[in-house]
């Protein structure tokens, strides 16, 4: 384990965070010392940092779970069993395994973050989600003070939600068992990549490339245009509602979701609010006193349901951008937008 103090914090959408102290655990052995030693401190625990809006400058205490290793457990004639350290890169990892010949993980290439945050917002894309390859997830209960292995049905896997969104900060994740299925059917119903494979049969490699290329298309790297990836959830509204809203906008997309209720897509409503491509410069504009637009937030112009740093912003100013759209998008459609990105403050 290590202790950093006064550290600039590293998030994908590259706003300016400084920790008082930054803990970093690399096996699960250090856990007892460390929980006890941080058992009436407030923290907060941060992965990859590709799902975090810092909104104030400064924090006290962070702690990274930063174990590593990704190690075959065990092989049944349906499936293997993957053991992944929660401070794993996720693309890394989904790479690995399907060169390995463990296939299923495909479909969520090119997601940014850590092994460890995968399950707490339940990542999904291109047709898959998490929880439908997940077997257990090892982690630090902090109510029990000791390592628990939660089995898949009971995380209460859900659309960008489970049991470590729910009961945050009880939970910390050290490993993650992956289920991956034997036999290896490919899932490309998803529109692009059923076009690009019609009458054809791919191999894993060939969806994770190109699920690559898709998401490089239409998202912009983090490490050239800070983001979040997609900063709201699709917002689940009743059927009547959709119904009603289509009777309306009858190019609206509207996904059935069980239980009289429709999924309705988030980055449709804020370009139809006029948001795509937006973009506002933040900070002071007292030309008189010398001083000038200190930085830039925007929503990005391939995809609307990312919002962008152009630099030199604070986390309150995207926060603010999140708030107008959101104020927006309610007034023109009735629609409330839930943030997906988990915000400090
Ligand atoms: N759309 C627009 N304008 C936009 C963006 C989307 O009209 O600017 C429309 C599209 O034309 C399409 C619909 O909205 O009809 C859905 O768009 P898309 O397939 O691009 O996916 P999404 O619903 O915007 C979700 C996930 C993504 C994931 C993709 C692909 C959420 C919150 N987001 O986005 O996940 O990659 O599906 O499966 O569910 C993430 O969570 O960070 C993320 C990128």
């Amino acid at each position: 384990m290590n202790v950093q103090h006064t550290v600039s914090l590293r998030t994908t959408l590259n706003l300016p965070c400084v920790a008082q102290q930054l803990f970093t655990a690399h096996h699960t052995s250090e856990l007892p010392a460390l929980m006890a030693h941080l058992k009436h401190a407030p923290y907060r625990v941060l992965g990859g940092g590709s799902n975090v809006l810092c909104a104030v400058s400064c924090v006290d205490t962070v702690l990274q779970i930063a174990i590593k290793g990704i190690a075959l457990r065990r092989t049944q004639v349906d499936a293997f069993f993957v053991q992944v350290g929660a401070g794993e890169n996720w693309h890394s990892t989904v790479m690995h395994t399907v060169e390995q010949g463990w296939a299923g993980l495909e479909n969520l290439a090119l997601i940014p973050g850590w092994v460890g945050a995968a399950p707490v917002q339940n990542i999904g894309a291109y047709g898959v989600e998490l929880c439908e390859r997940i077997h257990s997830v090892q982690a630090w209960d902090t109510h029990l003070d000791a390592m628990v292995d939660i089995a898949a049905e009971d995380c209460g896997f859900a659309y960008r939600d489970s049991l470590f969104k729910r009961q945050s900060g009880r939970y910390l994740i050290t490993h993650v068992t992956f289920k991956l299925p034997r036999p290896w059917t490919p899932v490309i119903a998803y529109a692009e990549l059923a076009a690009l494979f019609a009458g054809k049969t791919p191999t894993a490699l060939d969806i994770a490339h190109a699920v690559i290329a898709i998401r490089q298309r239409k998202l912009p790297d983090p490490t050239h245009t800070p983001n979040a990836g997609s900063f709201f959830k699709n917002p689940l509204v009743s059927a009547s509602q959709a119904a009603a809203l289509k009777v309306k906008h009858l190019a609206m997309p509207v996904y059935p979701a069980g239980d009289e209720q429709c999924k309705l897509a988030a980055g449709w409503l804020i370009e139809q609010a006029g948001w795509k491509g937006y973009s506002r410069s933040v900070g002071s504009s007292d030309v008189d006193a010398g001083k000038v637009d200190a930085g830039k937030v925007g929503v990005h112009a391939a995809q609307a349901l990312v919002l962008v740093h152009l630099g030199g912003a604070q986390g309150a100013d995207l926060l603010q951008l999140a708030s107008d759209i959101q104020a927006d998008v309610l007034a023109k459609f009735g629609v409330k937008l839930v943030r997906e990105v988990n915000v400090w403050v």
